[in-house]
């Protein structure tokens, strides 16, 4: 009996320490409302330790990403005026980019941080260079993808303030 009971303790601790990881986590980060909207709606957040949610977060990001590229990708092939069409080759070629660097910032999460963070720095850089092409003079322009590019920095950069508590 007394063994049930204790079992139930160390369950029901368990279970406030994840919901605790993710509060934490995401109290921490730059973006706290959507950190923790896009962790609780993934399933294995519940379970994931802190090394998991900056996997978790940067597979978000990846889909994110590359739902992007398809979508500039997409523009690129109905877009006939220059200048457009100029910021748009670059866009493309900044998500190729973007596309192997959050994957490789997957795999050094938990093995090597830094090169992890580097990585996605990397992303980062690119996400802004597509986005500030639209805003060079003398052809400024309203940047058709800045909500797509604001949703993928801003889940790199959460994945960021994650890894850095990793140390
Ligand atoms: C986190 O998200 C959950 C579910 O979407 C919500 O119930 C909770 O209030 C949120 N917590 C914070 C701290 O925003």
């Amino acid at each position: 009996m007394t063994r049930i009971v204790l079992l139930f303790v160390l369950l029901s601790l368990n279970y406030h320490s994840h919901a605790d990881l993710i509060a934490d986590t995401c109290k921490k980060s730059e973006y706290p409302d959507l950190c923790n909207s896009t962790l609780r709606s993934d399933p294995r957040s519940a379970k994931a330790d802190a090394k998991g949610l900056t996997r978790i977060m940067l597979e978000v990001a990846l889909t994110k990403a590359s739902t992007t590229f398809n979508q500039v990708k997409n523009l690129l092939s109905k877009t006939t005026e220059p200048v457009l069409k100029r910021c748009l080759a670059i866009c493309a070629d900044m998500y190729d980019s973007i596309v192997e660097e959050i994957p490789k910032a997957i795999q050094n999460v938990g093995l090597d941080n830094n090169e992890a963070n580097h990585q996605a720095d990397l992303a980062l850089t690119d996400v802004d260079t597509c986005e500030s092409i639209f805003s060079e003079e003398p052809n400024k322009r309203k940047s058709p993808l800045t909500a797509n590019n604001n949703a993928v920095r801003h889940l790199v950069a959460i994945a960021e303030d994650i890894l850095v508590s990793l140390g």
